[in-house]
């Protein structure tokens, strides 16, 4: 069954209709031409995938695009602003943060949502308490980005890139 939905992409409204089976990722890349976001696994395990969705790091390759009609999603491709990188991709400039780059928007997307999350106070499971620690350490930071994965294992660099920018 076809559906009509409008997605807000980079700035953008596009009203477009779909199968209802169609995920996000497939209609933002197949159908918008939108490619920041990358078709890795398409299983949920890897995280290429990720956008910012009404400010929330989310995959792309599993929900469905009508549960997001109307959605404001931003792609990697989206954060630079007035011809200035988002801090975040300076970040990954400065520190080598990649190597082949597949990886690197959903990183890049997966780190500003994930500081957001710290800064929310949202503990991880290597968080002692109940509560987000004072300081985003090595292994929060770790575990926090696990959900990411990098087949080239430019973590160190995608760490202190993430480091750089919660001490901005
Ligand atoms: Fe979505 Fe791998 S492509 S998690
Ligand atoms: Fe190659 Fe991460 S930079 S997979």
């Amino acid at each position: 069954m076809d559906t009509p939905l409008t997605l807000h992409v980079d700035g953008r409204a596009h009203a477009l209709t779909v199968d209802t089976r169609t995920t996000l990722l497939d209609a933002l890349r197949d159908r918008l031409g939108v490619t920041a976001p990358k078709k890795g696994c398409d299983h949920g395990q890897c995280g290429a995938c990720t956008v910012l969705c009404d400010g929330r790091r989310i995959l792309t390759c599993l929900p469905l695009a009508v549960a997001h009609d109307g959605a404001r999603i931003t792609t990697a491709a989206g954060l630079a602003a007035d011809g200035e990188l988002h801090p975040m991709q300076q970040a990954f400039l400065d520190h080598d943060g990649f190597q082949c780059g597949f990886c690197t928007p959903g990183q890049i997307c997966s780190a500003i949502g994930m500081i957001e999350e710290f800064k929310a106070g949202d503990p991880s499971s290597v968080t002692p308490g109940l509560r987000a620690p004072a300081e985003l350490t090595d292994a929060e930071i770790s575990e926090r980005m696990s959900g990411n994965l990098c087949r080239c294992g430019a973590y160190q660099n995608i760490r202190a890139a993430v480091k750089q920018v919660t001490a901005q």
